[in-house]
């Protein structure tokens, strides 16, 4: 499996946010994690169209865009044409989970589903044919910085057999919490793509601290 470090850009200096994508790319980072929030589905606003579109002029990275927000559906045309490379939803608050997948797959786009921690697995095994990446949250979602929880690991497992039996090919994407200490154990329980925040962006050196999470996972195979 290749392991697929993303940076979340929640966690960057905003005010040279140019800087912050370049040392992600200088770092080797495989893709840019974006946290759309809207104030409904979770406490804080973030950002939108707009810093999607800005982004997309400062590096050709796929920009995997975490929608914590409700009716994600009414921005998937937006966000897409902004430059969007995968969009994920969440299970929560998309009671037409196919449905939505479907629309994401037609516009272009790498068609995510996530689960908090408290949600089940089941949210989203009558979906694997229209699933291109799922997320399991690691923390509950609204803010960067927070502690890992450890059940994470034994339903990444589960996440892991899931796709596995279905012969699905969706990634599973893990956010929150991950840092030096925590991947390893999260690659062996079977997440391949990792979001990391306040790991790379509060590092003395952010670049480095990318090739430290990937070598983390590397040492474990
Ligand atoms: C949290 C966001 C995350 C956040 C992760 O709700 O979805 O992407 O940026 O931050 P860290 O890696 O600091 O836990
Ligand atoms: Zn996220």
């Amino acid at each position: 499996m290749t392991v697929r470090i993303a940076p979340s850009l929640l966690a960057a200096d905003f005010s040279r946010l140019a800087d912050q994508v370049a040392l992600c790319v200088e770092g080797g980072a495989d893709w840019l994690h974006v946290d759309v929030m809207d104030g409904r589905f979770v406490p804080p606003i973030t950002f939108g169209t707009k810093i999607i579109e800005a982004v997309r002029k400062l590096t050709d990275l796929p920009l995997d865009v975490h929608m914590m927000v409700v009716e994600p559906e009414k921005h998937f045309r937006d966000f897409a044409a902004a430059g969007a490379s995968g969009l994920t939803v969440h299970a929560e608050v998309s009671p037409h989970l196919q449905r939505q997948l479907a629309h994401i797959r037609e516009l272009g786009c790498r068609a995510g589903a996530a689960v908090n921690p408290s949600t089940p697995l089941a949210a989203v095994s009558e979906v694997l044919d229209d699933l291109d990446l799922l997320l399991v949250m690691t923390v509950n979602p609204g803010y960067g910085g927070q502690e890992f929880l450890p059940h994470s690991l034994d339903k990444l497992r589960r996440a892991r057999r899931l796709l596995s039996d279905a012969g699905c090919a969706a990634l599973l994407e893990v956010d929150g919490g991950i840092s030096r200490d925590t991947i390893g154990d999260v690659w062996r329980a079977g997440a391949d793509t990792f979001v990391a925040g306040h790991a790379v962006f509060s590092a003395a050196d952010p670049a480095a601290e990318i090739g430290v999470l990937r070598r983390a996972c590397e040492v474990h195979v």
